[in-house]
């Protein structure tokens, strides 16, 4: 058997008169703790009752072997040696990204090729209106999807929770394309109104991370976001996936119904191109922010404030502190604080506000101005290099700078990292929160 490496994991385990091969040493390890682990461009040769051979892929010449022993038990190393899938998850997503984009950008960052739609053309082409339709963490990610498409392909786009949409006799007919997204895609409310949208006489879509499972084998076409199993019951890796494939979907069909220039198809690929290393870069904030949610852990209320492509960003990073520290956070536009929230602000309620240097920061300034006028502490999400905010803002946390279009992936990180630390100070259990489930398979 001749294995070789470029680019994915590949490990070789040395057992007793048998070896095994795998991506990575978790379905090795209760077999044996001797494991190769293949470099990029390196080959395996395995041969019955003969050790193995690993040889350069340039030359064939034998490499030396490095057999390493696994010093992780089963257990730990399910979660690569951190302390819980969720904080794994969270760090592994420049990896769940690379694998997300595999093969679906091409012609040197100036195509989007996305099978779902590519075999669809016609119903793309013809499309009148696209309606989203999900539950919970994949609802925000439709809520960005919303606004690429509506940039992108220049058409109406609704959001729907899906439980509202199965019961809001919608208005649909052949025109229309009904994309449902889910991570598990076995939830019960996306279930149903993709059935009710099939029976409309609707194109659906399905955007999905479970491979097989009763979405994709529903809807009429789709694409999988393929982040690999998500354990932690809060979505994080899943999230990033979801965003990303929505931002190929908006290009891919902008592309295909002529909405989209080629200089801002090109500038935002090549930007997609590299998320997963703007990702890892934006990751190296986790001691700065470890160290802040020290000073929030005492909060009882929260509140997240974000405007344009970051509005489902502050809702999405509410979402993952009530979900896993059980401490109350609103997520609001804001510009709408001061029709209510604003009453709330005072030295007990921090506000976290995503502010990246785009379209909307001469706009967002001013809403970290009225939190602060008001005794608010301010925690700002803040494109890297952007010292002005720390005049005014309590706390800076700098992410990479990208297009506009793309800094929810790199704004959810910090906001991620926030919600996890804050959690874990409570001491609470942040892979399997209380009265939360992964798939809600009931309505
Ligand atoms: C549950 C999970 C959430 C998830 C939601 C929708 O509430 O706890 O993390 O966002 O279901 O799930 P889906 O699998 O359809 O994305």
């Amino acid at each position: 058997l001749i294995v070789a490496r470029k680019s994915s994991p590949l490990v070789i385990g040395v057992g007793e008169d048998e070896t095994f091969i795998a991506s990575d040493a978790t379905p090795i390890v209760g077999y044996t703790d001797q494991v190769i682990y293949l470099k990029d461009n390196e080959i395996g040769v395995i041969r019955r009752g003969e050790p193995v051979q690993v040889l350069s892929l340039f030359n064939n010449e034998p490499s030396t072997i490095n057999i390493q022993k696994l010093k992780l038990s089963l257990a730990q190393l399910e979660k690569g040696g951190y302390d819980t899938f969720m904080l794994k998850e969270i760090f592994e997503q420049p990896s769940t990204l690379r694998d997300c984009l595999r093969g679906r950008i091409v012609d040197n960052c100036r195509r989007v090729t996305l099978s779902g739609v590519d075999l669809n053309q016609e119903r793309f082409k013809s499309a009148e209106r696209i309606t989203l339709v999900a539950c919970g963490t994949s609802w925000h990610a439709a809520l960005i999807g919303k606004r690429l498409i509506q940039d992108f392909c220049k058409m109406p786009v609704e959001v729907e929770y899906a439980s509202e949409f199965r019961y809001g006799n919608p208005v649909l007919n052949e025109k229309d394309i009904v994309i449902s997204i889910s991570q598990s895609g076995e939830t019960a409310d996306t279930l149903a109104a993709i059935e009710l949208a099939k029976a409309k006489g609707a194109f659906v879509y399905g955007i999905c991370n479970v491979v097989g499972a009763s979405i994709p084998r529903t809807t009429d076409s789709g694409t999988y976001i393929h982040v690999g199993p998500e354990i932690g019951v809060a979505s994080t890796k899943a999230f990033t996936g979801q965003v990303t494939v929505l931002t190929l979907l908006a290009l891919s069909v902008g592309q295909l119904r002529g909405a989209i220039d080629d200089a801002t198809l090109h500038e935002v690929l090549s930007a997609l191109d590299k998320i997963p290393e703007t990702i890892e870069e934006a990751l190296k904030v986790d001691t700065e922010v470890k160290k802040l949610s020290r000073i929030f852990s005492y909060a009882h209320n929260f509140l997240y404030l974000g405007r344009g492509y970051n509005y489902p960003t502050a809702l999405e990073g509410a979402l993952k502190l009530k979900e896993i520290s059980y401490i109350h956070a609103e997520g609001y536009p804001a510009a709408e604080m001061k029709h209510g929230p604003i009453a709330l602000i005072d030295h007990d309620m921090p506000s976290v506000i995503i502010a990246p240097s785009d379209s909307l920061y001469d706009k967002i300034i001013s809403n970290v101005q009225q939190v602060k006028s008001r005794g608010g502490a301010v925690v700002a999400i803040v494109s890297k290099g952007n010292k002005a905010m720390n005049d005014i803002a309590d706390f800076c946390i700098e992410i990479p700078e990208v297009p506009e279009c793309l800094t929810p992936l790199v704004a959810s990180i910090p906001l991620q990292l926030l919600a996890y630390y804050i959690a874990v100070n409570k001491g609470k259990d942040v892979d399997q929160p209380r009265n939360l489930a992964k798939s809600v398979t009931v309505e």
